[in-house]
């Protein structure tokens, strides 16, 4: 007789860990015109989602499809399952339709985050391009609830235009502290706009810390990856310190399928982030 599929579920662990479970939209919150940030709670009334800051998880939009979106929410806060999705194409759209009570299939959480215990005792900079703040905003929450343990922290942060910044709000709030460097960039002002103009890396050589010392997070394009290593060795930080989190097609995110695969590692498992050392002789090549 075959097994029930209860019983499937326990010969392979692994069929568990691609079981989405269903989870409710708590709350949307509009960010731009094409970005949204949700707050989901788990239907089944099981434990929080515990996770790690530069994770992700598999969100599914029942009927539509699954896609792989970083948690946006504070680590310190599991009770509390934040995504912040900006729309590109079928499932994104169809996520960015559901509203508050709607159900979603939520796996995860999964890969390898950033390295924000390693920091202690260095200066940190964050470098995020546009929708790139998200899988970074836990790390900011993580570095605030524990200030004192590292030294100069610097965020910069590009977007295309004003209208597309991200958590206006919480930026502002950072802005103001006297213990956190925040820049904010566009590559094109509008009339209102009285900040910088130009793209992130043009933050890079005014930005105070010190490059012998200092640990990079960049998340955003690729091609805006690229430049920010570019300019950040050339300020002299060594390419061990410097993390970049990889972004490749994934269908089941816990390194079976080998959809995401990146040279001789699995983005879904061995990252998303990776220090650029690891994966320097890949990076930038467009057929991996
Ligand atoms: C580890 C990881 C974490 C991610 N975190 C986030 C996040 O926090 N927020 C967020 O909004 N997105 C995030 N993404 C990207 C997100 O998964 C894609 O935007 C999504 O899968 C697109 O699915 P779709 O069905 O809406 O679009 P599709 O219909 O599949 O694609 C529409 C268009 O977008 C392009 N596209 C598809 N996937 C990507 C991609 N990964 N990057 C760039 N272009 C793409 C396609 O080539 C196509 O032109 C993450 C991706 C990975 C791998
Ligand atoms: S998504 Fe299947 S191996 Fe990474």
């Amino acid at each position: 007789m075959a097994p029930t599929l209860d019983e499937q579920m326990h010969i392979s662990g692994s069929a568990e860990a691609m079981l989405p479970r269903a989870y409710a939209i708590r709350r949307v919150k509009r960010e731009t015109a094409d970005t949204f940030t949700m707050e989901f709670e788990p239907v089944d009334g099981a434990s929080e989602l515990t996770f790690a800051a530069g994770q992700f998880n598999m969100l599914y939009v029942f009927g539509v499809g699954e896609v792989p979106i970083s948690i946006s929410g504070n680590p310190a806060n599991p009770q509390t399952l934040v995504h912040t999705t900006r729309v590109v194409g079928t499932v994104t759209k169809a996520l960015g339709e559901l509203k508050r009570g709607d159900r979603v299939g939520i796996r995860g959480a999964y890969g390898r985050g950033w390295p924000v215990a390693a920091a202690t005792g260095n200066d940190v900079v964050i470098v995020a391009g546009g929708i790139g703040l998200a899988p970074l905003r836990p790390v900011m929450y993580e570095m605030l609830a524990a200030r004192e343990k590292f030294g100069k922290v610097v965020l910069l942060y590009g977007t295309r235009t004003p209208a597309d910044i991200l958590f206006r709000k919480e930026l502002e709030e950072w802005r103001a502290r006297f213990d956190l460097e925040v820049f904010i960039t566009v590559d094109r002002g509008s009339p209102d706009w009285r900040g910088n103009v130009g793209v992130v890396t043009t933050l890079i050589p005014k930005a105070p810390f010190d490059p012998t010392n200092t640990l990079a997070m960049i998340c955003g394009p690729e091609v805006m990856m690229r430049f920010t290593i570019n300019a950040l060795q050339k300020r002299g930080v060594p390419a061990e310190a410097i993390y970049v989190s990889m972004e490749r097609n994934m269908k089941c995110a816990i390194g079976f399928c080998g959809h995401c695969q990146y040279g001789g590692a699995f983005i879904c498992k061995d990252g998303p982030v990776f220090s650029y050392a690891q994966i320097q002789e890949l990076f930038g090549k467009s057929e991996i």
